[in-house]
């Protein structure tokens, strides 16, 4: 018997990585998976059916129920259709894990308006089609059944939440994915849908890691990260949702989001002179020039993908 004993779902990116991982561990679980991937090079470019079957293949040996699917979630209408196919092949759609994508690394000042779209179509674009796709899904289902079930899970990443230098379209996106899982989770509780976001680390290709096979087993291995994923598609997370968790090894760390901090307040209008006087009370650390943000940075981990 799985925790997942016949939910049907659909993982996006499932090819490679750390999609395969949660599309393989959910499967373990009973899932039947939907199986995405474009089978793209880590920039985006080319494509290839075989990292789909073959994960589609691995599933099924063991046997668990899957199926392939090639779709761009950069395309609105090929990612909608991922739904309809889970449900034209499985009967039904129960959970969405949005993980496909891409990156193309460069200072601000040198990103063209190609890299700058391609990696904001993946990651910002690919999740919010597939998961409209499958909020309409689960809305209709509300309607008509009286109820519905669902789990959305999003990947976002630890640049995006603190802002890592040489990413500025990779980190907009995720921030972007970020604030996506606050307002999805908020617009489907009333259907019975729960939507969270995890920034994982993992020794994949999308962190210039030549051979990935070599992380298996160690703390940076893609598999670490799908055991949370998993439980965020079960009944035991079903009052867990709007969150984002920083995932990796046998960690699993909820982030919490912008937070007022300090303030200043005067009568009426600020005067410029009078700011100039204030201002460094917002800075109790005296640190106003520094981003307060990389904890990466203060653990010496290295950058996130
Ligand atoms: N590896 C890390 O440490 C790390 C850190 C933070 C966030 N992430 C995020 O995790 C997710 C998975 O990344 P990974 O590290 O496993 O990389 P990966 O390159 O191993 O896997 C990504 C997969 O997405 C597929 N893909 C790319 N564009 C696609 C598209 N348009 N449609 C469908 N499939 C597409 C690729 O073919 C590939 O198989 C990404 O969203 C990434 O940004 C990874």
């Amino acid at each position: 018997m799985g925790r997942l004993d016949g939910r049907v779902a659909v993982v996006t990116g499932a090819g490679r990585g750390l999609g395969r991982e949660h599309a393989l561990a959910l499967a373990a679980e009973g899932a039947a998976v939907v199986v995405n991937d474009l089978g793209t090079g880590a920039d985006g470019s080319g494509a290839a059916s075989e990292p789909a079957t073959e994960v589609v293949q691995l599933i099924t040996s063991t046997g668990g129920r899957a199926v392939a699917d090639g779709s761009d979630v950069a395309d609105s209408a090929a990612a909608g259709a991922l739904v309809q196919k889970a449900v034209d092949a499985f009967g039904r759609l129960d959970i969405l894990v949005n993980n496909a994508g891409i990156l193309r690394d460069r200072m601000a000042f040198n990103l063209s308006d190609a890299d700058w779209d391609a990696v904001l179509r993946v990651h910002l674009y690919g999740h919010f089609h597939a998961a409209r796709a499958a909020a309409a899904h689960w809305r209709a289902l509300a309607k008509s059944a009286g109820q519905a079930w669902g789990r959305i899970v999003n990947t976002t990443s630890e640049s995006g939440l603190y802002g890592n230098l040489g990413q500025v379209n990779y980190a907009a996106a995720k921030a972007g994915i970020a604030a996506m899982t606050v307002v999805l989770a908020r617009e489907l509780g009333r259907y019975g849908v729960t939507v969270n976001a995890v920034a994982p680390r993992a020794a994949t290709r999308l962190l210039g890691v030549a051979e990935p096979e070599a992380a298996q087993g160690g703390e940076l291995d893609p598999a670490n990260v799908s055991p949370f994923v998993v439980f965020l598609c079960t009944d035991a997370a079903a009052a867990i949702s709007g969150q984002v968790f920083a995932v990796w090894g046998g960690r699993v760390q909820r982030v919490r989001g912008w937070t007022p901090a300090e303030a200043i307040q005067t009568e009426g209008r600020w005067s410029l002179d009078a700011l100039i006087e204030a201002a460094p009370r917002l800075f109790p650390d005296g640190r106003g020039g520094v981003p307060p943000f990389y904890p990466l940075e203060a653990e010496a981990v290295g950058s996130a993908g």
